[in-house]
């Protein structure tokens, strides 16, 4: 008998008392330990350098999260040797022995997310709630991945011709370079990882550079499961300064990123690039940006549609590739729409994320503080501004990463805030005569991610199921919060290559598949 059917971590239930006591006292635990050095972690042992990068709380950069060792061109070199060692064994591993690594490495996640969580909440900023999903998430990845490489593990008798054997299998691809963002900083890590360790592939880990604390979770998950050393590798660096080199070695298979588009595009055109020694094409799975718009049709529920897009901008400071940053609104139901949007989002507490009567806190560091702002003088120059709200006085004088809870209207498809990604709290509305103009507006960009749409006709719901043209469609719910499996996640365009994190395709891009045929 093999595992039970998958089913999704349950949410968080702050109704329970010990569910909402568990924060505060796991944030304090955390927060008494941290700030200490983080090393590096290659072929099973922990590796201290002399280049380090300050990781700190957003809320208060004075408060230092972990001095993270930073890997360089050598321990990149050293760690891809160790994994291409490991590779050789753990191929042959079988199939149902690499799935129940993961699945012990998820019930080590299970005994420790109240600490999981509050490192969150300390490093990049997230709400509890935020951080209770972040870690889920990275539960169902293992979970999920583990049973699908069950069902990849057995081989596939094809065609039924007489005196002929024939059989499909799959086999690991080789080292893995995974280079994972920060804003799901367990849950894409653990995702990308865990993929290619449970399809038999060997890992380099690169953390984010501001989530590297975070990031270390998965070296005590991995011991706690029991992985062989070389497996993985945990070896957060400079992307100035290893990110290429990364990318670029001849012994990397396969690439998993996700981030930005800018970066997502310079590593396809550089893993393109033969090297010499390379012996195998290189594969690249990359998830880049989304520039994601909701529909609010003539007679949608309000209720729901405020608050969908209120949760979808602004929940984790609108830092997710799939957060709503576009609401389209059909001319007829604009101005109530609006006066409700607006006074949602002037009625939200804005402050520090570890006090959870906080529905907005900062945006991860200085430099996403800057783009952001950055940003934001753009929208103003562009539109008008219907709300800009900012933290206190006093919350300021912290220095906390904090950007202002921004709505504009009158925006337009050819306006830069309704084209780049912000990856921020800045909401654009645009103004649509009727539903063909809406859906043309909604498909404008380069992006084709996520997208919802607020409507109770049927028949504009189908309508939008066949042209709102994005990877991952919500109809009457918000554009974030995809689960795995249920709403298995990715775009296409310019929002990445790959098939859907979470989904039954997913390992097959970590795997070689190879045909034996016996005449028998
Ligand atoms: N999977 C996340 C969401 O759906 C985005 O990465 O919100």
């Amino acid at each position: 008998i093999g595992p039970s059917r998958f089913v999704n971590f349950p949410v968080a239930d702050f109704t329970i008392e010990a569910e909402r006591n568990a924060f505060p006292d796991s944030i304090a635990t955390v927060r008494a330990r941290m700030g200490g050095e983080v090393p590096l972690f290659i072929n099973g042992k922990d590796v201290v350098t002399s280049d380090r990068l300050e990781s700190y709380n957003p809320a208060d950069p004075s408060e230092i999260v972990g001095s993270v060792c930073q890997a360089g061109v050598t321990e990149v070199d050293i760690a891809i040797e160790a994994a291409s060692d490991a590779y050789l064994s753990w191929r042959d591993v079988a199939p149902e022995k690499r799935a129940e690594v993961l699945f012990k490495a998820a019930q080590y996640l299970k005994d420790t997310i109240h600490e999981l969580c509050a490192l969150q909440v300390l490093e990049v900023g997230k709400q509890w709630d935020q951080a209770h999903a972040d870690v889920s998430e990275a539960i169902d990845f293992l979970e999920y991945y583990a049973r699908e490489m069950i069902r990849f593990g057995k081989p596939r008798r094809m065609g039924r011709a007489p005196g002929e054997m024939s059989q499909l299998f799959y086999q690991g691809k080789g080292v893995a370079a995974v280079i994972a963002p920060w804003n799901f900083p367990l849950a894409i890590s653990v995702g990308m990882v865990s993929a290619a360790i449970a399809s038999g592939c060997s890992v380099v880990y690169k953390p984010a550079g501001i989530s590297s604390c975070v990031g270390h979770n998965l070296v005590e998950m991995w011991k706690a499961a029991g992985l062989p050393d070389g497996v993985f590798n945990y070896c957060p660096g400079r992307g100035s300064v290893m990110g290429d080199h990364l990318v670029d070695h001849p012994d990397v298979s396969v690439i998993a990123f996700t981030g930005s588009m800018e970066v997502g595009l310079r590593i396809q055109e550089r893993a393109a690039k033969v090297q010499p020694g390379q012996q195998q094409c290189k594969r690249v799975i990359a998830e880049m940006g989304g520039k994601n718009g909701t529909i609010i049709d003539d007679d949608a529920d309000l209720d729901e549609a405020v608050l969908g897009v209120l949760y979808a901008a602004f929940g984790f400071q609108g830092q997710k590739c799939s957060a709503c940053s576009r609401v389209i609104v059909l001319d007829s139901i604009y101005d109530r729409f609006i006066e409700r949007l607006t006074e949602a989002a002037k009625s939200v507490k804005l402050g520090p994320s570890e006090n959870p009567a906080n529905y907005m806190g900062p945006v991860a560091d200085k430099a996403a503080q800057k783009n952001v702002l950055r940003y934001i003088r753009i929208a103003e120059e562009e539109g008008n501004v219907l709300v800009k709200r900012e933290v206190s006085d006093d919350l300021k004088a912290t220095g906390g990463c904090y950007v202002p809870l921004t709505i504009v209207d009158g925006i337009t498809k050819d306006h830069r805030i309704a084209q780049e990604e912000v990856f921020g709290p800045v909401l654009s509305v645009m103004r649509a005569k009727n539903m063909d103009e809406a859906l043309d507006i909604a498909n404008s960009t380069r992006f084709a991610l996520t997208g919802a749409i607020y409507t109770r006709s049927p028949a504009n719901l189908e309508r939008a199921s066949r042209e709102f043209r994005v990877g991952n469609l919500y109809l009457n719910k918000p554009s974030v919060g995809a689960l795995v499996e249920r709403h298995a996640f990715g775009g296409f365009k310019m929002s990445g290559v790959g098939s859907k994190a979470g989904g039954p395709d997913y390992l097959l891009q970590f795997m070689d598949p190879r045909l034996v045929c016996e005449n028998t």
